[in-house]
């Protein structure tokens, strides 16, 4: 029946080459170092250059790097099932055509449904994280961007309110007030509390600077996959070389006073400090390892991804969770666990050493270059799945055109990029970020039980990559996944299920009426 069809590995495999709308292909120009790269150009950004300090501050203390470890770990597990299928099914649907091999119709529909939250979201979250950065950097060059042009008109207050968004300005420098201690930007209760503080309120209207920066990197993406892969090398080069400079320095001056306890007392509060902290960190900063799997949605610009995009997966992975385990130790060794409780950690944890001072500066170019590459890699990703879904007749065929010329999912990426820079414009942030580590967890699971059950249906095709220690390993990545769900808020859960309700109706009035596969059934 319709909902649980599944699409056959051998006709997946035809497809990858296969013409979309209008008769050209993608090109395929991309070899196992350019798709390594595309994997750590998405993976760090916010995770580690800001989360890092909510975490250690608020959940575990020095023992954050444990945090890491575990996360990583879950991520190991779901990316070596990846990698198992990325090989065989070289189609850039990524986890949603996986689904639809190994389960049918409707759960590939509904992961292809929750990578939405994972590329779309998280390209729009990471956009307004780059813009607060890159104001920030102009601020310090003299350039002033007014602050209702730097805000959403809209935050949530509490879980889920609605309010105007406000910023409380500095009537003397025109900036967001500063806190001199942290150098951050302060943050205010409300209203009365700016103005009482000497400051004064200028309402958000839009958010210009996290829509420029979609807008030039949308651009980029429909001018080739290439040239985009070229500019984010650039950019990885220069935030790797930052992160390893903050590494080998900073270990110079680590103080081992800070790591001691390294795991905090439980407050008596589940998941402060102890054990339970520790595991809700890993929850927390599994955000710094999404977008190794962005890597698969490239597969058919790959020059030979049967082998390479296991390496880009992998190693993308590896490299990131060594980088950052040594990130959490040196920033909790630099500076009390309790001060990094700031939008930039790192900064504040450099700044406590006044030798480090000249790392600084970089640190911000490697946050504004990191965050950058993030949201290039999500836009680029989100429409090849949109590409994906609608070849098999789930989106409306527009989302499938590749351009003439370019040979890039040029109306599928103007589309996602319009509809990233709206929300990165005029909607509270607040309301998505975990969002994007639920669906994308999700999407783990279900890849790591889809390659279980293509080991027992189809146990003889071709794996050119196998998922070692099976099935013990994608069991793990299955629970380790399911695991970092549950320790996510309940509100998180909520605005799942909202999500989850306005994908089903998409996919009974449009999607089983529309699908390929159903119609050949029914024909
Ligand atoms: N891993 C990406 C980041 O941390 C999403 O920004």
């Amino acid at each position: 029946m319709g909902l649980w069809t599944k699409k056959s590995i051998l006709s997946l495999q035809g497809e990858a080459d296969a013409a979309g709308e209008g008769g050209a292909t993608l090109k395929r120009s991309l070899g196992a170092l350019n798709l390594t790269m595309l994997g750590i150009g998405a993976i760090i950004g916010a995770g580690i250059f800001v989360l890092t300090g909510t975490a250690a501050a608020n959940f575990a203390g020095p023992g954050v790097a444990v945090s890491f470890m575990l996360a990583g770990l879950a991520c190991l597990f779901a990316g070596l099932c990846y990698a198992e299928f990325a090989s065989m099914i070289p189609i850039a649907g990524s986890a949603y055509t996986y689904g639809y091999a190994t389960m049918g119709e409707f759960v590939a529909w509904f992961i292809g449904w929750n990578l939405v939250l994972e590329y779309l979201f998280a390209a729009s979250t990471v956009a307004v994280g780059w813009a607060g950065y890159f104001a920030a950097f102009l601020g310090e060059v003299g350039i002033t961007i007014p602050a209702a042009f730097a805000a959403a008109p809209f935050a949530v207050e509490g879980t889920h309110t609605l309010v105007r968004a406000f910023t409380c300005v500095d009537p003397a420098t025109n900036h967001a007030m500063i806190d001199a201690a942290t150098g951050a930007v302060r943050a205010f209760a409300d209203r009365a509390a700016c103005t009482a503080g000497g400051g004064s309120v200028v309402d958000g209207v839009i958010n210009l600077p996290a829509v420029a920066l979609i807008i030039v990197l949308t651009t980029l993406l429909v001018r080739g996959v290439q040239e985009s892969a070229t500019l984010n090398n650039i950019i990885v080069f220069v935030k790797m070389t930052i992160v390893l400079l903050v590494i080998g320095f900073g270990f110079m001056y680590v103080n081992s006073a800070n790591w001691t306890p390294f795991i905090p007392e439980n407050t008596g509060e589940f998941g402060k400090y102890g054990w339970s902290g520790v595991i809700r960190g890993a929850s927390v900063v599994f955000f710094a390892f999404i977008g190794f799997d962005a890597v698969s949605t490239a597969a058919q610009e790959a020059k030979n991804p049967q082998k390479d995009l296991p390496i880009g997966i992998l190693a993308s992975l590896v490299i990131c969770t060594v980088l950052y385990i040594l990130m959490a130790l040196v920033m909790t060794g630099l500076a009390p666990y309790q001060s990094l409780a700031v939008p930039h950690p790192v900064s504040v944890a450099i700044a406590n050493v006044p030798a480090l001072k000249w790392l600084e500066y970089l640190v911000n170019i490697g946050a504004i270059a990191g965050l950058a590459s993030v949201v290039l890699v999500m836009l680029m990703g989100q429409p090849r799945i949109f590409m994906t879904m609608a070849r098999d007749g789930l989106l409306p065929p527009l989302f499938g055109k590749v351009h003439p010329v370019y040979r890039t999912p040029a109306v599928s990426t103007i589309i996602v990029g319009a509809i990233a820079a709206s929300i990165a414009a005029f909607f509270p942030i607040g309301l998505l970020g975990e969002l994007v580590s639920i669906g994308t967890l999700s999407a783990f699971a279900v890849v790591c039980i889809g390659v279980l059950v293509l080991r027992k249906t189809s146990p003889d095709l071709p794996r050119p990559f196998r998922t070692p220690g099976a099935p013990v390993v994608p069991l793990l990545g299955a629970l380790s996944s399911i695991g970092l769900m549950a320790a996510l808020p309940p509100d998180t859960w909520i605005r799942l299920a909202v999500w989850t309700a306005i994908g089903l109706a998409i996919y009974f009035f449009y999607g089983m009426g529309n699908s390929t596969a159903a119609k050949k059934e029914r024909a």
